[in-house]
């Protein structure tokens, strides 16, 4: 089998380990590039370039200390009124609780949130994925924010932010995580973005939150790392068959197929869903494990239990409980959205999963991955995405996963970190 499986999932680099260190320094010697590119062209970001963000001439400056840019000012200086927009429309919360208010988010993110190059695929959120991704323990309802037209009320514009506790470094702060950014194909390069940006900041500010973080398959002022999705087929003839990947010429099929063959029995001892009764040793396990990481989450057991416990066509967290003592050791997870397929004459949907924390203590990774994968396979699902962050970049090779085409770029606002990352540093995994 070839490794040159040329992917159309580029869709994974609007929101896109390496398995070595060579392809480490590929990344970032590509991420240079693209910045350098930027220079090249004059590019402005007349958005960007007036926020407390790394600028691309930073790096570099080493007068420049790490933490934050600005400093938080007394909550009566922040502004109190929402930002002023062009009159047709208005800035509204969205109140997730109410099945009108996320149906319409819904329809808004099914029609216009991120494609792939070619427009073949589209992310496409259940209502229930959504209310999980934006209704964490803590979080603040002011914080997904619509835009509306105001005589007809439609919704053409959505952004969210939901708290989270993260630790840079020794430094442990709550911070927004900002996500599902979405202009209606409209209204495009009308500059609504800024505006949706400068909404979240300062509701995120009326809260005393001063940092955020967030992602992105474009270059923007400017990536703390840049990570990339690799996939692994769990069903590799309808991901030919739909144009997600291709088989080369001189291949057949059923050696194709047998290629991405999965043990039809997991591997693991004790593997089994994850329950409630679980979450202590899960925080326990994920907390330990997190801690090798340059950026990562400082999840509390509520958070875990919201995070992590298997939810129905959203969640799936599998736990090792060893046979004989009874303890947790081992456990893995992967989240599961649809993307919408166009063009194809036999499939309207591709089921994918994505990979989540996954944290080896007894079980070695490949091992539980491999199980992850089966499990992953069994409930139908088409292919198993997953970022080259943490330590996944040690398992792909030997689970048969391909680089994908897309990259992620990971961001801090009012944050300033003195060098770029590598993606195995961050442990950090925004939806
Ligand atoms: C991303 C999206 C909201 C941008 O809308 P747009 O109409 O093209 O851009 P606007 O004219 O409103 O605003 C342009 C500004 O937004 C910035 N911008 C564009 N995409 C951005 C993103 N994903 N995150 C942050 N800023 C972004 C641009 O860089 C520009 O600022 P600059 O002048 O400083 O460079 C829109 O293309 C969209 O909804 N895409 C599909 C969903 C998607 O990709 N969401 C982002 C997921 S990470």
């Amino acid at each position: 089998m070839a490794d040159n499986d040329a992917p159309a999932e580029n869709i994974t680099s609007n929101k896109s380990n390496a398995s070595s260190e060579k392809e480490i320094e590929m990344s970032i010697d590509a991420l240079a590039s693209q910045v350098q590119e930027s220079f090249s062209l004059s590019k402005r970001h007349k958005f960007w370039e007036t926020q407390p963000v790394g600028q691309f001439n930073d790096p570099g400056d080493t007068s420049l200390p790490e933490g934050p840019i600005q400093q938080p000012t007394p909550l009566s200086e922040v502004k109190q009124e929402p930002y002023i927009l062009p009159s047709a429309y208005e800035l509204v919360t969205c109140d997730l609780d109410s099945e009108e208010v996320c149906s319409e988010v819904y329809t808004l993110l099914t029609n216009n949130y991120v494609e792939n190059d070619d427009s073949m695929f589209r992310f496409n959120y259940s209502k229930e994925f959504l209310r999980w991704a934006l209704c964490p323990p803590g979080y603040f309802r002011s914080w997904h924010i619509g835009l509306r037209v105001k005589t007809s009320k439609k919704l053409v514009a959505f952004i969210s932010g939901i708290p989270a506790k993260i630790r840079i470094r020794d430094a442990v702060m709550l911070l927004a995580e900002i996500n599902f950014l979405c202009v209606h194909k409209k209204l495009r390069s009308r500059r609504l973005t800024p505006v949706m940006i400068k909404e979240v900041s300062r509701r995120v500010r009326l809260e005393n939150i001063w940092q955020a973080a967030y992602t992105s398959g474009v270059v923007l002022p400017t990536p703390i790392t840049s990570s990339m999705y690799w996939y692994r087929s769990l069903n590799p003839k309808k991901l030919i068959d739909v144009g997600f990947s291709r088989i080369d010429a001189w291949d057949t099929m059923t050696r194709y197929i047998n290629f991405f063959k999965l043990p039809e029995q997991t591997a693991t001892p004790g593997l089994r869903k994850m329950e409630p009764r679980d979450a202590p040793d899960v925080a326990r396990l994920l907390k330990n494990y997190l801690k090798q990481f340059v950026l990562a989450p400082d999840f509390d057991e509520n958070e875990v239990e919201h995070w992590l416990l298997p939810k129905e066509d959203v969640m799936d967290t599998y736990v090792v409980e060893s046979p004989g003592s009874h303890e947790i050791t081992d456990f893995c997870s992967f989240y599961t959205f649809t993307w919408s397929i166009f063009g194809s004459q036999n499939h309207s949907i591709l089921k994918v999963a994505y990979s989540y924390y996954n944290v080896s203590t007894k079980t070695p990774l490949v091992q539980l991955m491999s199980d992850a994968l089966g499990v992953a396979k069994k409930k139908d699902l088409d292919v198993f995405m997953a970022l080259d962050i943490m330590l996944n970049g040690t398992f792909f090779s030997e689970l048969r996963f391909r680089p994908a085409d897309g990259k992620l770029n990971y961001y801090l606002y009012n944050y300033r970190l003195k060098h770029g990352l590598r993606s195995s540093e961050i442990g950090l995994l925004p939806l």
